[in-house]
């Protein structure tokens, strides 16, 4: 089965120019550039950047303006100056050649977990696998790993017994290709291609109808709170007393009515000042903001029994333009 995936990988995407002569460096190169950016793009771009820049020493000695430069198109230009730092230390400390070994890497400025699986696997061919997103999804659907997406999950692919055979058998810059180009192509996070797949037969996800739910993303439980406004409307003339709302607040820089928590399941809540009473007979509509599901009351007050509500005024003025929708609603129920 992973002798088809092997042939598929090299029969569609040998062509890869990163895949066509190899080194440690053309690896951290090519690593970097497809962080974050599409395989279509590096295409564009890698050749002539090797060509600019052959061996870690040349870009170690090159300025940063002139590695921006040469990065154009690519984006992320954060991973152009890392890539130098990391080109600066390895001839520095390593005399310019990359170190295979796992801890050495690390130590590396801009190499970290990915980076230094990537070289090992795809550079050095050894048994070692670079995981990003697409092999957590690939593997994690393939076998049925259940762990929730990120450091578990992680942790248990490390672990790596279901794939040692096959790291063994084909090495592991074939089989770390081949699960990236089918994360790419048939096994996308939300678009997947299943006929197609040359694992279909020994893939866990497909067998049980569990393709959509793995790998295990954990759901942002949203918290939800019912909230009790009371909206008071003085009226003069046209206007209506109000205030503007500062940027703490929210709607900030618009004007609002006089408005009180009556009541809320969020205790922390800080936006209006608090009041007690009964107002459950006044009219009411519903409004909602972020996490609250607001009922809003609205009291008709004139301006003669503004004094017994002992509302404090400061900062009020009288107006009747940019309005919180909220306080429209209020004048119009
Ligand atoms: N080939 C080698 N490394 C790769 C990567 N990170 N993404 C896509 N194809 C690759």
């Amino acid at each position: 089965m992973f002798k088809k995936l092997i042939s598929w990988s090299h029969s569609e995407f040998n062509y890869l120019p990163w895949r066509k002569t190899r080194s440690l460096y053309t690896t951290l190169v090519s690593e970097i550039m497809l962080q974050q950016t599409t395989v279509s793009t590096v295409i564009n771009h890698f050749d002539r950047f090797l060509i600019e820049y052959p061996k870690p020493f040349d870009l170690a000695n090159a300025s940063e303006e002139e590695i921006l430069i040469s990065w154009k198109g690519l984006g992320y230009y954060r991973r152009a100056r890392n890539l130098k730092k990391a080109c600066e230390y390895i001839c520095e400390v390593h005399d310019g050649d990359i170190p295979l070994h796992y801890e050495t890497l690390i130590k590396i400025p801009g190499i970290g977990d990915y980076t230094a699986n990537a070289l090992l696997a795809i550079g050095a061919d050894q048994s070692a696998l670079a995981l990003d997103a697409n092999l957590e999804r690939v593997i994690s659907r393939l076998f049925g790993f259940k762990e929730i997406k990120g450091p578990k999950l992680q942790a248990k692919i490390q672990l790596r017994k279901p794939l040692d055979l096959e790291l063994e058998e084909f090495g592991g810059r074939a089989i770390n290709e081949a699960l990236m180009d089918l994360g790419r192509n048939y096994c996308q996070a939300r678009k997947t291609n299943c006929d197609l797949c040359p694992l279909k037969g020994r893939c866990f996800a497909l067998k049980n109808n569990m393709v959509e739910d793995l790998p295990n993303v954990k759901k942002m439980i949203k918290e939800k709170h019912t909230l009790t406004l009371l909206r008071v409307l003085i009226q003069k003339d046209d206007n209506f007393l109000v205030y503007k709302k500062n940027e703490k607040q929210w709607l900030s820089g618009q004007y609002e009515v006089p408005t009180f928590i009556l009541e809320t399941s969020d205790n922390s809540l800080k936006q209006y000042p608090h009041l007690s009473g009964d107002f459950s007979l006044l009219p009411e509509f519903k409004t909602a903001i972020t996490k609250y599901t607001i009922t809003n009351k609205v009291l008709w007050v004139n301006e003669k029994d503004l004094k017994s509500l002992k509302i404090n005024l400061n900062g009020f003025i009288w107006g009747h333009t940019n309005l919180s929708t909220a306080s429209m609603k209020a004048i119009k129920l």
